[in-house]
């Protein structure tokens, strides 16, 4: 697949150019010093003008293309069986080789429909590891969602590929202690995105389906990261060199049973989400929430336009130059950290970098929260806006009132799509030798506030 040709190319070059520019405001030290102050000391609240490179997610924040724009000009807003929701019901009936596609306004969505209609009070849900809106959703119809992902994801360094695989051992033994009939669904994450953006193998996910039939149990992809995850698979996976990333998900997707997907992500939109199902009886029951909660069925939560772009965005994810050019663009930037001494989650995965912050602010205490601390060097330092996956995101209090900590304390810098060059990463890349010398720093950060749930979005801290 254009190995050679792409090869040839010396310096990792976007394969776009520009064609509308959006102006980024440079500022100083001091300026975001005061303004992190201000935000309480957590990025989530500052105002995006004060970013200079946000890579607090690759959700939502890409660039659509020419075409797609055309697109949005072209979008039928017909309330019933309009032809932009044709275009795209056509587009991901081929991709998914599934009849009943849902349009959502956006993934979680397509979660809380699916995962009310099989979810349940006494039903588990088993997954290689549940995103939080998928295990909030879960959790919301008083299900119970278990993580299981492989043993090779727990160590940060080795070289093993598939670190998004489940843990097929303990799936089997899982699937004896609960008994199918209680097992509502397995869902695959691909790529897993809370575990470091980690592939799944076309093997591990053969065996899960091998698993699932012999058991009778249900298969949903949660896949808003497919044509990332068919890169690596035809890359890395022995005998998948000759088929097309395109193939590859195809041939993933033909396994499952349902397909749940985020399409801000591989979508290569700003908004939208899609509930796709083999079951008609199943899809009956979604399409009665959807009504009352989304929209018509043709249209669910989307204007055509969105439909239209979604349509057109999910044929350009799987353009052999884009992918090459995104994977590499994201390897790169963790290359260049890997090089210079910074922890991270190794092999780089698909959409972001995870920099292990336990291990770079080693006198951080874990109960000052190294991870918060590294996000607000990265800001105060390069502009540069980024997550803490870590204990200031899933940590819990022991009934001392002190904080058990999470498993790992990481960041994510998450790579938009289409949106940064190379130039931009170079500049990232520049920023860490600042970090480098607040290697020994011992400034952690104590919440002052923080609501009940979901406290990383809102919380405010105050530097130690
Ligand atoms: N599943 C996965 C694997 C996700 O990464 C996300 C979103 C969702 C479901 C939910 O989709 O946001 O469209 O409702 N992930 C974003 C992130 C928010 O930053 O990783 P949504």
């Amino acid at each position: 697949m254009g190995e050679n040709k792409i090869n040839k190319m010396r310096t990792l070059t976007e394969p776009f150019k520009i064609k509308v520019v959006e102006p980024l405001k440079v500022t100083t030290e001091e300026y975001r010093v005061e303004a992190l102050a201000k935000a309480g000391y957590n990025p989530f609240l500052l105002s995006s003008k004060d970013v200079f490179i946000d890579l607090l997610t690759d959700s939502g924040t890409g660039a659509m293309s020419d075409r797609q724009w055309s697109g949005i000009m072209m979008g039928d807003e017909s309330y019933a069986g309009a032809r932009s929701w044709e275009h795209l019901e056509a587009v991901v009936k081929d991709l998914t080789g599934m009849p009943y596609v849902l349009p959502t306004h956006q993934g979680r969505a397509a979660e809380r429909i699916l995962y009310s209609t099989i979810g349940g009070k006494g039903k588990v849900f088993i997954s290689n590891t549940h995103f939080d809106t998928t295990r909030a959703n879960i959790e919301f119809t008083n299900a119970t969602a278990i993580d299981i992902v492989c043993e090779e994801a727990k160590d940060n360094q080795s070289d093993y590929p598939f670190k998004g695989n489940i843990d097929l051992k303990k799936l089997k033994e899982l699937v004896a202690k609960y008994g199918s009939e209680n097992i509502a669904a397995i869902i695959m994450t691909v790529t897993n995105n809370s575990s470091g953006g980690q592939p799944v193998s076309m093997e591990n996910y053969k065996a899960v389906r091998k698993i699932c039939s012999e058991n009778n149990l249900f298969l949903v992809m949660d896949g808003c990261r497919i044509a990332e995850n068919s890169y690596f698979v035809h890359h890395k996976e022995a005998g998948y060199l000759t088929k097309t990333y395109r193939e590859i998900a195809q041939e993933m997707l033909s396994m499952s049973d349902a397909f749940v997907m985020s399409a801000k992500k591989d979508g290569l939109v700003n908004m939208g989400g899609l509930l796709v199902v083999r079951d008609e009886a199943i899809s009956v029951k979604c399409k009665n929430l959807l009504i009352i909660s989304e929209g018509f069925t043709t249209y669910g939560g989307l204007s055509g336009r969105d439909m239209e772009a979604l349509a057109i965005g999910l044929v350009e994810v799987f353009d052999e130059d884009y992918l090459h050019y995104r994977i590499m663009s994201t390897t790169y930037l963790g290359q260049g950290l890997k090089k210079k001494g910074i922890p991270i989650v190794w092999p780089v995965g698909g959409h972001a970098v995870y920099i292990d912050a336990k291990e770079l602010y080693k006198n951080i205490p874990l109960k000052e929260y190294p991870g918060q601390a590294l996000v607000c060097d990265l800001y105060i330092k390069g502009g540069i806006r980024c997550v803490e996956v870590g204990s200031v995101m899933f940590g819990k209090y022991d009934e001392n009132g002190e904080l058990i900590p999470a498993e790992k304390e990481l960041v994510r810098l998450a790579i938009p799509r289409r949106v940064y060059t190379q130039s931009h990463i170079d500049y990232v890349l520049d920023v860490f030798d600042d970090i480098l010398e607040l290697r020994e720093q011992k400034r952690g950060f104590e919440i002052t506030y923080e609501p009940p749930f979901l406290r990383h979005f809102t919380a405010h801290f105050k530097p130690l």
